[in-house]
């Protein structure tokens, strides 16, 4: 019996996107609960770095980095192909890579070259990684295929048009291959993590880690928390261990209640009441008297 410690002993994964944010962390806990992991990423040497430092931290020759750009058929082919031919077998394919596409909310200001090419590496990239995974994992009857959705995939108006249609594309194909793949064994689910400041998020936004953390902690429905990247590597752990043998066809949302509310009504609401306060206004402020703190 596995040791309970290592919940994914012996598996073998590859994490796209895995060389920063939430697929290093994802790479990096995988390894601690046992996996052969095979990171994939265009940063060669932020993932190489990171490979260097996972095998000696955990005396783990089985960590490995291959340069893989998602949108081309033939690099995920191969990293496909390499992990099989390394280890004999993929249980564990974690379609992570993404880019934004930047912050604008405004259609008139969005190009068509950044919509296309946020589509290339957010679901063209992640049908790729999907389909040369089922190459090996119809015939091996078994297998967990995971993307990394968004709360942009439940909720619009929080990310660009791009991102925000890409990550509900993404749901949808997670959808359509939990039905297809299902009858042959493997699992197929999404993690819609709600904003994490990661390189990714802080390029959106345009600020610094610290400042990213601070927006994310004054929108956040849990008191002080952040969601941190580790919390969605712990989501994928659950999801591709054994434990998780009934989860197919998820998109587990993973955002403190981020989106089970929208703050745009308290927070036009204490606008109001500061602006009463400090006009005077009484109209306004007997208006929302029974809200008053
Ligand atoms: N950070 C957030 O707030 C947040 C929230 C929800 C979902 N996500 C999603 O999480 C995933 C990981 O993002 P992150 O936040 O860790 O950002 P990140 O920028 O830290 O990591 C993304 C990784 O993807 C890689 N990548 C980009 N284009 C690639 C390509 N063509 N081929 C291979 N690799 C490529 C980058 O090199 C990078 O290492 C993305 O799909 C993103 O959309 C992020």
């Amino acid at each position: 019996m596995a040791s309970i410690s290592k919940r994914l002993e012996g598996k073998v994964a590859i994490i796209t996107g895995g060389a920063s944010g939430i697929g290093a962390a994802t790479a990096k806990l995988f390894v601690q609960h046992g996996a052969k992991v095979v990171i994939a990423d265009v940063q060669d040497d932020l993932g190489q770095s990171l490979c260097k430092t996972l095998s000696k931290n955990f005396t783990n020759n089985n960590i490995l980095y291959i340069h893989c750009d998602v949108t081309r058929d033939s690099d995920v082919k191969n990293a496909v192909d390499t992990a099989v031919s390394k280890h004999g077998k993929l249980d564990i394919m974690y379609n992570n890579a993404g880019i934004s596409g930047g912050s604008s909310s405004s259609i008139l200001a969005t190009d068509d070259e950044t919509f296309k090419r946020v589509f290339e590496v957010n679901v063209l990239g992640a049908f790729l990684g999907a389909k040369h995974a089922a190459r090996f994992m119809i015939p091996a009857k078994r297998g967990v295929i995971l993307f990394t959705s968004s709360v942009a995939s439940v909720l619009g108006g929080n990310a660009s048009h791009a991102y925000t249609t890409s990550k509900h594309a993404v749901v949808g194909l997670m959808k359509n291959l939990c039905v297809e793949l299902g009858q042959y064994g493997i699992r197929v689910n999404c993690i819609a993590p709600a904003g994490i400041p990661t390189p990714l998020m802080n390029n959106a936004l345009e600020m610094k880690e610290k400042d990213t953390r601070e927006v994310l902690r004054a929108v956040s429905v849990l008191k002080e928390v952040v969601l941190e990247a580790e919390d969605v590597a712990e989501a994928a752990v659950y999801l591709s261990s054994d434990e998780s043998k009934c989860e197919s066809g998820v998109n587990f949302v993973l955002d403190g209640g981020y989106s089970t509310t929208n703050m745009a009504f308290l927070s036009a609401l204490n606008g109001m009441k500061m602006n009463s306060r400090h006009t005077n206004n009484n109209h306004v402020s007997n208006g929302f008297s029974a809200l008053d703190d």
